[in-house]
């Protein structure tokens, strides 16, 4: 289904040595961390992509893109075709040649999940982290760590949006903030119900545009449709009091009413709310306070 992000990670520069995942038992990370930079990007190595793995990139992107229609939003379904052929992986510089002139962003190559700091740092320099290896044939419908396909199909299409593209940003610069806060598990939570599983109401329903449920076949169905889930409408405070699952589908989903809503109700202090949920318990996933109603889908 859907897959981790890289802020629950040991601080710190690459020291040579593989970060810790978190929720994953004593499984390492897979990917090569010896031949990344201090600042964790690495070569990507387009021409080490068997034909193998460029086939199942082709089969991902087809059954995500079979499925797009009614169930993502537009301003992704626009933008997919802008990561090239989808007959085989991308070359991340390709990508670049239409990303930086559209927003200013651009693609780098990493080994897989990278320790948070590194993480924020990134998005503020407005480059976006890929993972460069791509997941086993096994691993098809699921796969537990991000790979290539789910960094670049879930993630890449909404940089081409100018409002999602400077959100990023902030994020990745809310994200250094929050670290000298101590306060990135609550700035986590905001990055998992948005960026990873978040809905976005439109004209003619509800859509996601969350890069978790985007490539994955099961969660994008399951996100808008499911009776099941419980969908409550966007709030910063709740949201970022909110526990989630990296291991099953999201029990609760929080949605947007616009990118323009998303930016601009991040766009305060966050000091003085981190101060004051730090007091108050957390919330599960798939709760509902007395308070709340859950939106139809
Ligand atoms: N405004 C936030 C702060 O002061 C920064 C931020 C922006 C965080 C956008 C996330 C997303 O910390
Ligand atoms: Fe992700």
């Amino acid at each position: 289904m859907s897959s981790v992000h890289p802020l629950n990670f040991h601080d710190g520069l690459n020291k040579g040595v593989a970060p810790v995942t978190y929720g994953q038992g004593d499984r390492p990370p897979r990917g090569d961390y010896s031949s990344a930079a201090v600042d964790y990007t690495c070569d990507q190595q387009w021409h080490r992509y068997t034909d193998a793995e460029h086939a199942l990139y082709r089969r991902l992107h087809a059954r995500q893109c079979s499925q797009l229609q009614g169930l993502a939003c537009q301003e992704f379904i626009d933008a997919v075709g802008y990561l090239g052929s989808p007959e085989e992986i991308p070359k991340f510089d390709d990508v670049n040649e239409r990303l930086y002139p559209a927003t200013g962003w651009s693609l780098v190559a990493v080994p897989g999940l990278i320790p948070e700091e590194a993480f924020f740092a990134l998005l503020a320099q407005r480059r976006f982290p890929v993972t460069h290896w791509i997941r086993r044939e096994e691993e098809f419908d699921y796969v537990v760590e991000p790979d290539v396909f789910h960094d670049l199909f879930g993630h890449v299409p909404l940089l081409f949006n100018p409002v999602f593209a400077d959100y990023m940003q902030a994020y990745g610069q809310g994200g250094l903030k929050a670290s000298r806060l101590q306060a990135c598990d609550m700035l986590a939570r905001l990055y998992w119900y948005t960026v990873e599983f978040g809905l976005i109401q439109t004209p003619t329903g509800l859509r996601a545009y969350g890069a978790g449920i985007l490539s994955s076949s099961g969660e994008l169905p399951h996100s808008v449709q499911s009776s099941e889930a419980v969908r409550l409408g966007f709030d910063l405070s709740r949201i970022m009091r909110t526990r989630y699952r990296i291991d099953c589908y999201q029990a609760s989903y929080f949605v947007i009413q616009s990118f323009d809503q998303l930016f601009e109700a991040t766009e305060q202090d966050f000091a003085p709310i981190y101060g004051r949920l730090r007091s108050l318990p957390l919330l599960d996933a798939g709760e509902i306070l007395p308070a709340e109603q859950k939106l139809p889908c």
